[in-house]
């Protein structure tokens, strides 16, 4: 699962904060952009003392989350005002807040000092390998690259962070393989649907995509490197 690929090392630094009682073991957490209820879901499975809550700007996401049991509510990250809280999670949510500054204010006012911060972004090259297939096949080569030159890296991620009140700042990086075995397999999945489909749909027309689509399923697939960031934090005293 795609989420839970970027939410591994996540949930394992918060155990491991856990363990080590820097966050306290009935902590007030809130989960920024948890779509369907992820990693909200996951926390309580795996620590029922925490008290988790979750926000979300789409609709439609909170109400799947709030049926899975999930106490979601419908919220923007740059103006909600709940809280204070002893932690705040977000896994690959903050690459869809075109604020990253704001974004970053925004979760240093929610959360007590001392207070722990855990985000998971995906970072610059992420469908490389596709945006490669696309020169190749529709030629769009420029806007493409220009697209990657707009996504996160450590560095920007850092200078996002930069005007906060966080100490403690640790990015770690890392990676892990998706493969899909046809074109259509791909441009059916989850991510890609809901994630990148419209936006190569309006890099390369709709004519292209289809025809990317189709020279992948002629190429039994695609496989790819993912990368991505997680960004651990203290709220500064
Ligand atoms: C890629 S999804 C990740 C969903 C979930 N955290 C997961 O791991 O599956 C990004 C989520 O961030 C939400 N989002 C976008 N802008 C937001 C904002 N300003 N504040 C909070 N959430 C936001 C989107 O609605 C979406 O559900």
């Amino acid at each position: 699962m795609w989420s839970a690929n970027f939410a591994a090392p996540l949930l394992a630094a918060v155990a491991r904060d856990l363990d080590a009682g820097l966050v306290p073991g009935a902590a007030h957490v809130l989960d920024v952009g948890t779509g369907a209820g992820y990693p909200a879901l996951e926390l309580a499975a795996r620590h029922p003392g925490l008290k988790v809550e979750a926000i979300d700007p789409w609709q439609a996401a909170v109400a799947r989350a709030r049926a899975r049991g999930v106490a979601a509510f419908h919220g923007d990250l740059l103006t909600w005002e709940g809280g204070p809280y002893d932690a705040i999670v977000a896994n690959v949510c903050l690459n869809v807040i075109p604020d990253r500054a704001g974004a970053a204010l925004a979760l240093a006012r929610l959360l007590r000092p001392g207070g722990r911060l855990y985000a998971t972004v995906a970072l610059r090259g992420i469908l490389r390998e596709l945006d490669r297939a696309a020169a190749r096949i529709c030629g769009a080569r420029q806007v493409l690259e220009q697209v990657q030159e707009q996504r996160l890296t450590v560095m920007t991620l850092r200078e996002a962070f930069a005007g906060a009140a966080f100490s403690q700042l640790v990015v770690e990086v890392g990676h892990f393989p998706l493969c899909f075995e046809s074109g259509t397999a791909m441009a059916g999945s989850v991510p890609i649907r809901l994630g990148f489909a419209d936006l190569y749909r309006q890099l390369l027309g709709e004519d292209g995509w289809q025809r990317l689509i189709a020279v992948l399923d002629r190429e039994h697939g695609i496989a790819f490197d993912v990368p991505f960031a997680l960004l651990t934090a203290t709220r500064a005293s």
